[in-house]
């Protein structure tokens, strides 16, 4: 066939930030189609915290081996296929990896989803609003349980799951504070999209900022980043309050990340539930279809940071912990 691939492999663990070399970018020649196989070209990575976190250790999925790709979620079109369930043209997303063809088969090893053209929607929408962070957000808030009035704090509001679950909780009749870190940001989430109020974590007086806006404590907390985040949003919990632990992102760089205040657990006999969107698949129609629909009547609003480029995918990754992104961050291969 002739075409290169350029791929970015897993050359050694980072500490820390992804240091230059701990992604290396190769060409490798493309394989021949075998029967029962279709060769998309990827179009969009979404780039999402969780990478920094399979670079390194096994969780939920088994840590990427040195020398493999770097696993990604992306946005690819099948561009030339032996396999019956796809056609040249059709759009899918799934683990492609940071490489710009991926290999499409049945071995199990990577599952893709067909997407519809929308007309008037990007094709980003499904790495984003439509795709990972609309669904968890959509799933962690069922697992909030809110009730109308009740006050809700989601962190790192102003990122591509927080922003969405904010707006969710606004839709549900929460009052809704969103915690970012700037005041950029925050305007964003007040002007646009409607929270009732959003506190920089980044100024000195910002747990005072924290406690004005919640005058009635806290009943639901939308964890997206731990630490002292967390640790404030939780002494400002009420009783019976519920904390969906959606991610824990100030220690993903870390290599001793400081555990939860399971004092103050007990103490507010609070639930706290963690959730992983993947065992939620099999619900994924569902959640897509009202997600689409508020998008349609103005109700969910998203944004996106692009970077173009695969070869800058290391440092888009870096932009999740530096806070570089508003909204859903992508890079353009
Ligand atoms: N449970 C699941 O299945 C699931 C699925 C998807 C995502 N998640 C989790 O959801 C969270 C958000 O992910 P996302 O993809 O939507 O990313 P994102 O929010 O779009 O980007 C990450 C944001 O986190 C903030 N941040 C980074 N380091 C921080 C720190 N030390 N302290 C405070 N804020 C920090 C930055 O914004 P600031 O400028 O505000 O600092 C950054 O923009 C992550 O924890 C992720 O692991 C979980």
């Amino acid at each position: 066939m002739g075409t290169i691939n350029r791929q970015l492999i897993l050359k050694s663990r980072p500490k820390g930030l992804i240091a230059p070399g701990d992604l290396q970018l190769v060409e490798a020649p493309l394989s021949e189609l075998k029967d029962g196989q279709a060769l998309a070209k990827v179009k969009y990575l979404s780039i999402d915290p969780t990478m920094r976190v399979w670079m390194v250790v096994d969780t939920y999925l088994p840590a990427v081996a040195i020398g493999d790709v770097m696993r990604a979620f992306g946005f690819a079109e099948i561009i030339e296929s032996r396999h019956s369930d796809y056609k040249k043209g059709d759009r899918v997303t799934g683990l492609t990896g940071l490489q710009e063809y991926v290999i499409i088969d049945d071995s199990g090893k990577r599952s893709f989803q067909k997407v519809p053209k929308i007309p008037f929607v990007s094709d980003t929408v499904f790495l984003g609003v439509l795709g990972i962070n609309g669904l968890t957000a959509f799933f962690g808030m069922e697992i909030a349980q809110p009730k109308k009035g009740e006050t809700l704090v989601v962190s790192a509001a102003a990122g591509a799951t927080g922003s969405i679950a904010g707006q969710i909780g606004k839709i549900q009749g929460c009052r809704v504070i969103g915690i970012a870190g700037s005041d950029e940001k925050c305007a964003w989430l007040t002007k646009d999209l409607g929270f009732d109020a959003a506190v920089n974590y980044k100024g000195s007086d910002w747990k005072q900022k924290l406690a004005e806006a919640t005058p009635n404590g806290i009943d639901i907390d939308f964890e997206n980043v731990g630490g002292e985040i967390m640790h404030a949003v939780l002494d400002r919990m009420n009783i019976f309050g519920r904390v969906v632990l959606c991610g824990l992102i100030s220690g993903y760089t870390k290599a001793d990340p400081s555990l939860a205040s399971f004092g103050t657990v007990l103490v507010k006999r609070l639930r706290v539930q963690g959730f992983i969107i993947i065992d939620y698949v099999s619900r994924f129609m569902e959640a897509a279809t009202q997600l689409g629909q508020w998008k349609m009547l103005g109700k969910l609003k998203d944004r996106e940071t692009i970077v173009e480029g695969l070869e800058k995918a290391p440092d888009a990754i870096n932009m999740l912990f530096t806070g570089g992104n508003i909204g859903k961050l992508i890079v353009k291969v």
